[in-house]
C-alpha cells in the first residue's frame, strides 16, 4: 500500500466534505451475526499443540465459497482479494484440501465448513489412523511387535484433521437460513463472473477465536503459575470431569486401599467421545453404544444380585476423557495404586469392557483379549472362563460371542490401562474383529442418525421417548449378554441366568435421552431439580471439556445408574440431602450415597413427587495423574490441556475496497497529526494568539 494518490486524496475531501453519504460505504456494513457456528479451538499435549484460532483481533476475509478442489486455485494464487473466508461444504472438507489451505502463506483467513443435516454416504473420520497409540499398553516393552497399530490399525479411515494445527480458525455452520444468506452475499457481490475481477464492495466474513495458551502444557501451566501471582488470569487447563461408578455391594467409600474380602470383577465402558469441533460430539457409536448398554445390564442384574448375592461383587465404571490418553481409567489406576480409591488392583478379579457394539452385523459380537498376557497360564486359564462364560451366557439370545481367528493385540480400551499396572484377566466386546466398522469414528456425524435410532414422523416427542426402536432391541440382546455374563463371573449360579434379561424399554429410553434429546420427561423424573435446568433439547456434547466440574453425561449417567442399580428410601428430603437415613445415622455415608430426585407429577397434581434413592453410584475424579504430580512432560500419562479464549464469535459484512479502507485510516493519521501540529503551533504561539486578551504575568495591582 502506496501513500494515496491524488485521485484518492481528492475522494478523500469529497468523502469528509460529504460526511454523512459518500463516507458511508467506508463503514462496515453487518449483515449477519452468526449464531450457531461452533468453533475448533486449541488443545495442547507434552510436546505438541493442535487446533485453531484467529488472531487477537479475529480474522477478516473475503468470503469465498468452494465448489470444488480445483476450485482452489481462486484461493491459493490467482484471486485478486486475499486473504480470503472460505466456504466449504462439508464433503470438501477434506485432509487433502485443509493441508492445502493450511499451507498457503497467508492467503486464507479462515474457513467455515457448512454441517449438512443429514449424514454423509461416504466415510469420515477426522481421527488419527491409531488412536491412542502411544498411552495403550502395547510398547517397546510389551508386545513390541504390536506396538503402534503395526498388526492391526484400528482406524483406517482416520485423516487426522483433528491432530492438526491451524493458525486460522475454522467453524462449523449449521445448514440453515444464515447459510443461505452467506451463500447470497458471495453470488451477489463476490462471484467472479467471465474470469472478470469482482468489484468492492464485497462480502466478507469475521471470525474471532483467539486462544491463549501456546506452544505446549509445561508452557502454558508456567504461565498459569506466573499469571496466577498477579491475577487469576488462566491460560489453559487441564481436560478432565469424573468418573462414575457403582457396585453391586455396598462398599465403604471412606476407607481406601485394599479390602481384605472383596473381590470384584469390573465392568467398564468409556462415557466420551470427541470430533473436530468443539460443541458437536454425539459419540453415539463410540460411547453412548456401549454406556447404555452397561446401564442396562446393570439394570437387569438389580434383582439378582440382591436375592442371591454372587460371591464377588461386579463393580460398574464409566470413564470420561479416554479419548485423550485414557485419562479416566489411568486415573482410577493411579488412584488404586495410591491408596486413594476403596479398592487396589489385587481385589480385581477379571475385567469385562464394553466397547463400540452398536453397530453390529450379522448378530456377532467380537471378544476382543490380549496375548501377551495370556502367555501367563493362570491368566489363560482365567481368560478362558470369561470367554467359556461368554459363550454360555449367549444361550437362547440372538447374539453371537466370536474369538477373533488370529492373534491380534487389544484395540484401544480402558482395560489397556489396567494391563499397563498389572496382568488381569479380561476380555473387551466390540462390534468389530479387526478394523472399526464406524465409518465415522469421533466425528459429528456418529450421532442418533447413524445408530438407526429413527422415529415414525408422526410421533410426538413423548411417544418418541417410548418408541422401540430395532437398534434397541438389537442393544438389549447385549446387555443380556453382560448382565448374564457378570453374573456367573461374579460366581452367580448358571440356574438363575435365564431369569436376567434387559429391558428394551429403557435402552430406548436411554438412547433417546443421551442421543436426540436428555430433556424428556424421563430424565426429568429421575434428576434433582436444580439440575433440570442443564437437561438439553439437543444431544449432549460427550466432548470431555475442562470445566473440572461433573459434566451433563456424567451426571445423568450418575442418577440413571442410582435409579436403575438403587433403591427408594423413605426418608426425608433433609436427611436425604444430608446423606442419612435419619437424624441419628452417621454410617450410611460411607456406603451409599443419596439423592433426593424430582419424581413424577401424580396424576390430578401440579407438583412433582420427590423421593430418595440410595445407591452405591459414585462420581471419582478423572483428571490425568499428570497434573496431580506436575508431570507436564511425561509421556506415562495424558498432559492434554485446553487453552482458554476470550469470545468466540462470528460476523458477516460488506467491505469497501481495502484501498478505501486504508484511506480512511490515512485520514485518520492525517487529522491526527494535522490537530498535534494545531496544538503545538497554537500553544507555542499563544502569547501572540492570545496576547490581546491577556494580561501581563508579571503585572502587579
Ligand atoms: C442472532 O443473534 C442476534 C443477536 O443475539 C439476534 O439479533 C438475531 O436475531 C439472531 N439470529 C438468528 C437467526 O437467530
Ligand atoms: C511389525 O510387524 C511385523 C509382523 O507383522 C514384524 O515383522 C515387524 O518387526 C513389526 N515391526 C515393529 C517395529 O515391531
Ligand atoms: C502430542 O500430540 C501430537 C499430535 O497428535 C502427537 O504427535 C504427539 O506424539 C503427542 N505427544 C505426546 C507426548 O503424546
Ligand atoms: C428460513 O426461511 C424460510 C423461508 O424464507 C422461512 O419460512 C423459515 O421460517 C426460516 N427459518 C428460520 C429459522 O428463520
Ligand atoms: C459471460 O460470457 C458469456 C460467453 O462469453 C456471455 O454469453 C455472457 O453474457 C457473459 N456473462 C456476463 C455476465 O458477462
Ligand atoms: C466405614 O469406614 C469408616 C471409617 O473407617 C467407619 O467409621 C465406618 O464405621 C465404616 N462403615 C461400615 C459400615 O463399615
Ligand atoms: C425385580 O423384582 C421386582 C419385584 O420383585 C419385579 O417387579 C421386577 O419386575 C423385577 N425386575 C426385573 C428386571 O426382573
Ligand atoms: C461363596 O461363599 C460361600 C460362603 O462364604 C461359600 O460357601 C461358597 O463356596 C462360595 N462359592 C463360591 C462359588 O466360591
Ligand atoms: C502368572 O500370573 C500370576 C497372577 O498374576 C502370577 O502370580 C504368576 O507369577 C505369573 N506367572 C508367570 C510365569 O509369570
Ligand atoms: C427410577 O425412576 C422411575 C421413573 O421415574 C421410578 O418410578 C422409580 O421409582 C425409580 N427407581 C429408583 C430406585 O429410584
Ligand atoms: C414413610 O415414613 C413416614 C414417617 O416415618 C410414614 O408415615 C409413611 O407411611 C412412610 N411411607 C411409606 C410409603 O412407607
Ligand atoms: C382425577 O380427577 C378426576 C375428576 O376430578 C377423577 O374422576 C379421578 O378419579 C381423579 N383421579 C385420581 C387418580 O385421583
Amino acid at each position: 500500500m502506496g501513500f494515496p494518490s491524488s485521485k484518492w486524496i481528492s475522494n478523500l475531501l469529497f468523502c469528509c466534505f460529504f460526511a454523512g453519504i459518500s463516507c458511508n460505504s467506508v463503514e462496515k456494513k453487518i449483515y449477519l451475526h452468526l449464531n450457531y457456528t461452533f468453533p475448533c479451538v486449541r488443545l495442547l499435549n507434552a510436546t505438541h499443540q493442535i487446533g485453531c484460532q484467529s488472531s487477537m483481533s479475529g480474522n477478516v476475509g473475503v468470503l469465498h465459497v468452494l465448489e470444488s478442489e480445483e476450485n482452489l486455485d481462486w484461493v491459493l494464487s490467482s484471486g485478486p482479494n486475499p486473504p480470503y473466508m472460505v466456504i466449504l461444504d462439508a464433503p470438501l472438507f477434506t485432509r487433502s484440501i485443509m493441508m492445502k489451505l493450511k499451507s498457503s502463506s497467508g492467503r486464507v483467513a479462515g474457513v467455515a465448513v457448512v454441517a449438512p443435516n443429514t449424514n454423509p454416504a461416504e466415510s469420515f473420520s477426522p481421527h488419527t489412523t491409531c488412536p491412542n497409540e502411544n498411552t495403550g499398553v502395547y510398547s517397546e516393552t510389551y508386545g513390541p511387535a504390536m506396538a503402534n497399530c503395526n498388526m492391526t490399525v484400528w482406524n483406517p479411515l482416520g485423516n487426522g484433521l483433528s491432530y492438526e494445527e491451524f493458525d486460522f480458525p475454522i467453524f462449523s455452520l449449521k445448514d440453515d437460513n444464515d447459510t443461505r444468506v452467506i451463500r447470497q452475499c458471495y453470488l451477489d457481490h463476490n462471484q467472479a463472473v467471465n474470469n472478470s475481477t469482482p468489484q468492492y464492495p464485497l462480502c466478507a466474513m469475521e471470525l474471532y477465536s483467539h486462544m491463549f495458551a501456546v506452544t505446549d502444557t509445561a508452557t502454558c501451566m508456567r504461565r498459569n503459575d506466573i499469571s496466577f501471582s498477579i491475577s487469576p488470569e488462566m491460560v489453559c487447563d487441564p481436560l478432565g470431569d469424573y468418573n462414575v461408578w457403582g457396585s453391586t455391594r455396598p462398599i465403604n467409600n471412606t476407607v481406601k486401599g485394599h479390602k481384605m474380602w472383596e473381590n470384584v470383577v469390573i465392568a467398564a465402558a468409556r462415557l466420551d467421545s470427541r470430533s473436530f469441533f468443539y460443541d458437536i460430539a454425539p459419540g453415539g457409536e463410540s460411547g453412548v453404544s456401549g454406556f447404555v448398554t452397561l446401564l442396562a445390564a446393570a439394570h437387569a442384574l438389580r434383582n439378582a444380585t440382591q436375592e442371591a448375592q454372587p460371591n464377588r461383587t461386579i463393580v460398574y465404571t464409566f470413564f470420561q476423557g479416554e479419548t485423550f490418553d485414557y485419562i479416566g481409567s489411568s486415573r482410577m489406576v493411579y488412584d488404586m495404586q495410591n491408596k486413594q480409591f476403596p479398592l487396589d488392583l489385587d481385589n480385581i478379579h477379571s475385567v469385562l469392557e464394553i466397547g463400540q457394539v452398536g453397530l453390529r452385523a450379522d448378530s456377532r459380537l467380537w471378544l476382543h483379549t490380549d496375548p501377551v498376557s495370556r502367555r501367563n497360564d493362570s491368566i489363560n486359564q482365567e481368560v478362558e472362563e470369561l470367554i467359556k462364560n461368554l459363550h454360555l451366557a449367549a444361550t437362547n439370545l440372538s447374539v453371537t460371542p466370536v474369538a477373533p481367528t488370529v492373534s491380534q493385540p487389544l484395540p484401544p480400551s480402558s482395560f489397556q490401562r489396567f494391563l499397563r499396572a498389572q496382568q488381569i484377566p479380561g476380555v473387551v466386546l466390540e462390534d468389530h474383529q479387526s478394523e472399526y466398522v464406524n465409518r465415522f469414528y469421533e466425528s459429528m456425524y456418529d450421532n442418533a442418525e447413524y445408530l438407526n435410532v429413527l422415529y415414525p414422523s408422526d410421533l410426538t416427542p413423548e411417544e418418541q421417548l417410548k418408541f422401540i426402536t430395532a437398534s434397541a432391541k438389537a442393544l438389549t440382546e447385549v446387555a443380556t449378554l453382560v448382565a448374564r455374563t457378570l453374573y456367573m463371573q461374579a460366581g452367580g449360579a448358571e440356574s438363575l441366568l435365564s431369569s436376567i434379561s434387559a429391558d428394551p424399554q429403557i435402552v430406548t429410553q436411554m438412547l433417546y435421552g443421551f442421543l436426540v434429546r436428555p430433556n424428556n420427561s424421563w430424565f426429568q423424573e429421575l434428576v434433582p431439580s436444580d439440575f433440570t435446568s442443564h437437561l438439553s433439547d439437543r444431544p449432549p456434547n460427550m466432548y470431555v471439556g475442562a470445566i473440572q466440574q461433573p459434566s451433563e453425561p456424567t451426571l445423568l449417567v450418575q442418577y440413571l445408574l442410582a435409579n436403575l442399580t438403587g433403591s427408594t428410601v423413605n426418608v426425608t428430603q433433609e436427611d436425604c440431602q444430608n446423606q442419612r437415613e435419619d437424624k441419628d445415622d452417621k454410617d450410611s455415608k460411607h456406603m451409599y450415597t443419596y439423592v433426593w430426585v424430582q419424581g413424577a407429577v401424580p396424576p390430578n397434581s401440579t407438583e412433582r413427587e420427590g423421593f430418595c434413592v440410595r445407591s452405591s453410584a459414585r462420581l471419582t475424579k478423572a483428571v490425568s495423574p499428570a497434573f496431580e504430580l506436575r508431570q507436564f512432560t511425561t509421556s506415562e500419562y495424558s498432559t492434554w490441556t485446553e487453552s482458554r479464549w476470550k469470545a468466540i464469535k462470528g460476523r458477516m459484512f460488506l467491505v469497501a475496497s481495502h484501498e478505501l479502507e486504508m484511506l480512511t485510516l490515512g485520514v485518520g493519521i492525517g487529522v491526527l497529526l494535522t490537530s498535534l501540529l494545531l496544538t503545538y503551533v497554537i500553544s507555542a504561539k499563544a502569547d501572540i494568539l492570545f496576547s490581546s486578551g491577556r494580561e501581563p504575568a508579571n503585572a502587579t495591582y
